[in-house]
């Protein structure tokens, strides 16, 4: 038999302890940029400044105008688990400090050649030196309140680790990005970095968030966010959420706090984009900034190293709440606050055209021909190229696309149907007899009760033919075979995937396809019931895949073009 080498078991020194806490902490210059602005804010600084050199692989340093630290603190502040901010294990049920761990000045210690100036109010000034984790010298130190920190060689000990940091501008972006998640927590504390010598941001002290999305990324993105605000229960929501029109499917910003701390959570954002339903493309991305504050026991915030994640007790109903209040933050959002004219206008224009419409009654938008009568004299209705239709509204042109426009009021009319009674079907004089594939044979029987309930009754025939006995009857110009075999093709083809909700995705589709189409030639009547319906939706901006269906031209522009301004 052979004898097996045994290894003894001993306890790591304080040293090798702290390099491999590092590993858990500091995985490149962010994570240090990170911590010590964490810990700038966690004394109460109202001013933060960082400078990279290299991308924070040569040199990063932090100050700040907080507390500071005196000297014996300074020197404890070093060893693992030494920390101000919590005492007992209950103490971390709501904890409101961004630290609590004790770890991350050891841990950067450890694996850097690190400097801790400090001061704190009336006392005398430290500076503390330390390389690989060993205390090299104390000395007395003038300096102003607050604290500067000065990272150098990062992973100088730890080739292994230092191989893997990234090219200069990589670590550089990741530095940027990690103050940027900490500038949004914190509006009214003044950031900047430098990089190189080199100012990449400056953010004075603000009183709202948008003005500190302003300073972050400028106005390109800020005019394009709606504040939420919402409570339900234990839960508030705030924060802000792009516009629907101006969600793209890449380079979207997305960010989640809870109780002040960022948190990456891809289903919170996920359930916030559900809240804009179908006013936006399946694929496109709109920017979300969301505050959730909700009691400190609702949530355990050390469930991951870097703090980067959280617990909720109830995370359904956080998840609901959170969409919930997208949708709501986007309900007055109509066809005004989105494409720049007052609501107002828009409103006269509508009561102008002499709309109070039947309700549930948008299926047959062209289906009754007398016209309301109205008070208001209408304003005029144009249409060009058998596809725009154009009218003043105020100080304004309004063009409405309309197949679009179409295509928003089936869709909303629609689904009340599915979820009700079902729409008003025509029975055919002469049944139609229809022959699919046997693919878009299982999408019909997979969806038969839906087509029902839209007006589609339905039989299977013979091999691949079915029979249909009713169709609905959204408008006069509308082909019952086309409009079926196009979305049952759609429906069988997986089209319109991006919809989560299979309701919603049916509703679409069918609505897409009934439409009128563009090329249409509409008369004075069908386009004011058109219009009149539109305004009365509720997302009356957009189309079913998140496009425009109306825009504004407003008559500033044109006395601008004119040169009578
Ligand atoms: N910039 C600073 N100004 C004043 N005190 C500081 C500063 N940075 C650190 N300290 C003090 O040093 C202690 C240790 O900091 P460290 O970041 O290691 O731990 P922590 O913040 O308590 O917890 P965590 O490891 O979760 O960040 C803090 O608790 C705080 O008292
Ligand atoms: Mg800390």
């Amino acid at each position: 038999m052979s004898v097996v080498a045994r290894a003894r078991v001993q306890v790591l020194t304080d040293t090798v302890a702290d390099q491999i806490a590092a590993g858990e902490v500091v995985e490149r210059p962010a994570s240090v940029v990170k911590e010590l602005i964490e810990n700038a804010l966690d004394a109460g600084a109202r001013s933060i400044r960082v400078e990279l050199e290299d991308g924070g692989k040569t040199l990063i340093r932090v100050s700040d105008d907080g507390s500071g630290m005196d000297r014996d603190d300074a020197r404890l502040a070093l060893q693992r688990h030494a920390t101000s901010k919590i005492r007992t294990a209950t103490d971390l049920i709501g904890v409101a400090t961004f630290g609590f761990r004790g770890e991350a000045l050891p841990a950067i210690a450890s694996v850097s050649r690190f400097e801790l100036e400090t001061c704190g109010e009336g006392e005398e000034g430290a500076r503390l030196r330390v390389t690989g984790g060993k205390l090299d010298e104390t000395q007395d130190a003038v300096r102003q309140r607050g604290t500067t920190i000065t990272v150098r060689g990062l992973f100088y000990n730890t080739p292994a680790r230092r191989k893997f940091l990234r090219a200069t501008a990589t670590e550089t972006r990741a530095a940027v990005e990690a103050l940027t998640v900490l500038a949004l927590t914190r509006p009214d504390v003044a950031f900047a970095l430098t990089s190189d010598g080199r100012v990449l941001l400056d953010c004075p002290p603000a009183t709202r968030l948008i003005d500190r999305v302003h300073a972050l990324w400028g106005g390109e993105l800020a005019d394009t966010l709606l504040a939420v605000s919402h409570r339900e229960g234990p839960l508030e929501v705030t924060g802000l959420v792009q516009r629907p029109a101006q969600a793209r499917p890449a380079g979207r910003k997305g960010y989640v706090f809870v109780r002040g701390r960022p948190i990456r959570d891809p289903f919170i954002l996920r359930a916030a984009e559900a809240g804009y339903r179908s006013t936006i493309a399946p694929g496109d991305r709109p920017s979300l900034l969301l505050f959730l504050d909700l009691p400190g026991d609702a949530v355990d915030v050390n469930v991951h190293p870097a703090k980067l994640e959280a617990r909720f007790r109830d995370k359904f109903f956080v998840e609901k709440v959170v969409e919930e209040a997208v949708r709501e933050a986007l309900a007055p959002l109509d066809a005004a606050a989105s494409i720049g004219a007052g609501s107002s206008e828009l409103g006269a224009a509508w009561s102008g055209l002499g709309g109070v419409l039947p309700e549930g009654a948008a299926l047959e938008l062209f289906a009754s021909r007398e016209s309301n009568s109205s008070v208001l004299p209408a304003p005029r209705l144009l249409q060009l190229f058998d596809t725009y239709i154009v009218f003043q509204a105020g100080q304004a042109i309004s063009i409405v696309d309309q197949h679009s426009a179409h295509e928003r009021v089936l869709y909303e009319g629609v689904m009340r149907q599915l979820s009700g009674d079902g729409a008003p079907a025509q029975r055919l004089l002469l049944p139609l007899t229809l022959d699919f594939a046997p693919a878009e044979l299982d999408a019909i029987d997979a969806h038969r009760e839906l087509l029902t309930r839209i007006g589609y009754e339905i039989e299977p025939f013979s091999g691949r033919s079915i029979v249909v006995h009713t169709a609905p009857n959204p408008h006069p110009r509308f082909e019952a075979a086309r409009c079926l075999q196009e979305l049952v093709a759609d429906l069988a083809g997986g089209r319109f995937g991006g919809w989560q909700n299979r309701l919603e995705r049916f509703a679409a589709t069918y609505a897409c396809r009934a439409a009128i189409k563009a090329g249409q030639t509409l008369d004075a009547d069908e386009m004011r019931q058109l219009i009149v319906r539109l305004l009365s939706a509720t997302l009356p901006a957009h189309d079913v895949h998140g496009r425009p269906s109306m825009v504004q031209l407003p008559k500033e522009e044109l006395e601008r073009r004119f040169g009578r301004t």
